[in-house]
């Protein structure tokens, strides 16, 4: 039997790190936790390896990451806006909806979903306080995939100002302004007045605003609507409707903007009597929200209150 030292078990050369940090993982109790976490460090290790940073840039890259735990309270999560900046987020959407059976595409949640909106009826305005804005008139149908109608289907719907920042960034718009929670009628119809969304840069006092700049990158989003669509039985739609020109949508800072979820804003200058309650001029916006058979699963509120 080979006996091996105490100083042959010690790390003694950078190549010793690596299995043995994977050998003191070896005993995880969940298979998955194991997978996860083993190739996490494999990764990071490699990571190290290759980039060979100074131990300035590693403590650098430590106060990053600390800043992103600082910079995240009640109204605000700098650790989500850090993977959405990142591309992590995207890439974790598209893997795990890929909108292959015909359901509706799916796009990020974002930092700034509250939960607990207000119910409302179809119909009814979401903007609580004075807004500024050309009007919106939203008309939407929630479906399967074969496109029968889903009756009694939820939309938590949530959307910036067009002066670009949501209720729970901004003292001066009321407690859930611009969110509400609507539910279909029988033929799986909905409505909701609002105003039309602008495009807003992300945050950028934080720890993401530092590297962005020094990426030389734009912290823009387009303008777009948030929408979570769920019905028992289906499995829930967490996106966004767009509004915005190709070349916005091109640069989204958190690569979220897919062709499929793109909406057809019409203008009207004049009153219309078939779009009631909404002043000229004023935009239509019609989309089918199409569901696909599963479980219904519900994400936590990055965020759970209001500046101010
Ligand atoms: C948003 O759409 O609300 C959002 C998404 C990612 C980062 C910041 C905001
Ligand atoms: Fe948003």
């Amino acid at each position: 039997m080979n006996h091996i030292s105490i100083e042959q078990k010690l790390i003694s050369r950078e190549e010793d790190v690596t299995p043995t940090v994977l050998r003191a993982m070896e005993n995880t109790t969940d298979a998955r936790l194991k997978e996860l976490v083993t190739s996490l460090v494999t990764h990071l290790h490699a990571f190290v390896g290759e980039t060979r940073p100074t131990e300035a840039e590693f403590e650098y890259g430590l106060r990053w990451i600390a800043a992103l735990g600082h910079h995240t309270n009640d109204f605000n999560n700098e650790v989500v806006l850090a993977a959405d900046v990142l591309g992590i987020s995207t890439l974790i959407d598209l893997i795990n909806n890929d909108g292959m059976q015909g359901e509706t595409m799916s796009a990020l949640l974002g930092p700034f979903y509250r939960g607990a909106a207000p119910i409302c009826a179809s119909g009814d305005c979401i903007a609580r306080s004075d807004t500024p804005g050309a009007g919106l008139y939203f008309t939407g149908r929630v479906t399967g995939v074969n496109g029968q109608p889903i009756a009694d289907a939820s939309l938590d719907v949530w959307q910036a100002s067009p002066v670009g920042l949501y209720e729970n960034q901004d003292e001066t718009q009321d407690d859930f302004n611009l969110r509400g929670k609507f539910t279909t009628d029988a033929d799986g119809r909905f409505h909701f007045v609002s105003v039309k969304p602008a495009g807003y840069p992300v945050p950028t006092d934080g720890p993401v605003g530092d590297l962005l700049r020094a990426q030389n990158r734009e912290p823009m989003r387009p303008a777009h609507i948030h929408f979570i669509v769920s019905a028992p039985g289906h499995k829930t739609l967490i996106t966004q409707i767009f509004a915005d020109s190709l070349e916005a949508l091109v640069g989204d800072v958190v690569f979220g903007a897919k062709k499929q979820i793109v909406g057809n804003f019409v203008r009207y200058d004049e009153p219309h009597p078939d779009y009631p309650g909404v002043a000229a001029p004023f935009f239509t916006c019609d989309y089918e929200f199409k569901l696909v058979e599963g479980t219904p699963c519900f994400p936590v509120p990055p965020i759970s209150g209001k500046k101010g």
